[in-house]
C-alpha cells in the first residue's frame, strides 16, 4: 500500500501542502517496513517519526489558526489531540507487540481517516488563511 499526493489533497497554502507531503511519505516508509518484514528496530523508527512528524505538522495548523483567528480552531485541535492519542497508541502497540496484521489494519484506517481530515477540515483553514493575508 503506497499513499500518494493527490490533487484532492492541495489545501493550497505552500507550509501545509509540503507537511502533508512528508507525512504521507513518512506513512509509505512504515507501510514499507510493515509490509517487507523489516527488523523491528527500523519500524519503532518509521513509526516514531509519522508520529512526532503528526504533533509538529499539527502545531504549525494550529499557530497558523491562532494567527489568523480561525472560528473554528476549538474543534480542529480536539480533532488533532484524539489522532495523535491514536497514533501513538498503534506505534506503542506495534513497539511492544510487534508487527500484526490488526495494527496494520488500524494503521491503514488512521490514514484513511486522516486523508479526509485534509480534505475536508485542512482546506478550510488553508482557504481562512488565504482570505486573511
Ligand atoms: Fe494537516
Ligand atoms: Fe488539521
Amino acid at each position: 500500500m503506497r499513499y500518494q499526493f493527490t490533487e484532492d489533497l492541495v489545501t493550497g497554502n505552500p507550509l501545509i501542502d509540503s507537511e502533508h507531503k512528508t507525512f504521507i511519505q513518512a506513512a509509505n516508509n512504515v507501510m514499507d517496513n510493515l509490509s517487507d518484514g523489516t527488523d523491528s528496530a527500523a519500524i519503532m523508527g518509521t513509526i516514531q517519526f509519522l508520529s512526532n512528524y503528526a504533533k509538529t505538522h499539527f502545531k504549525h495548523e494550529e499557530e497558523l489558526q491562532k494567527e489568523t483567528g480561525y472560528p473554528d480552531i476549538v474543534a480542529h485541535k480536539k480533532w488533532h489531540r484524539n489522532f495523535e492519542t491514536e497514533i501513538e497508541t498503534i506505534a506503542k502497540d506495534i513497539t511492544t507487540n510487534g508487527i500484526s496484521s490488526a495494527a496494520v489494519v488500524e494503521l491503514t484506517r488512521k490514514m484513511s481517516i486522516l486523508l479526509n481530515h485534509i480534505r475536508t477540515q485542512d482546506k478550510k483553514i488553508a482557504l481562512h488563511i488565504s482570505k486573511s493575508s
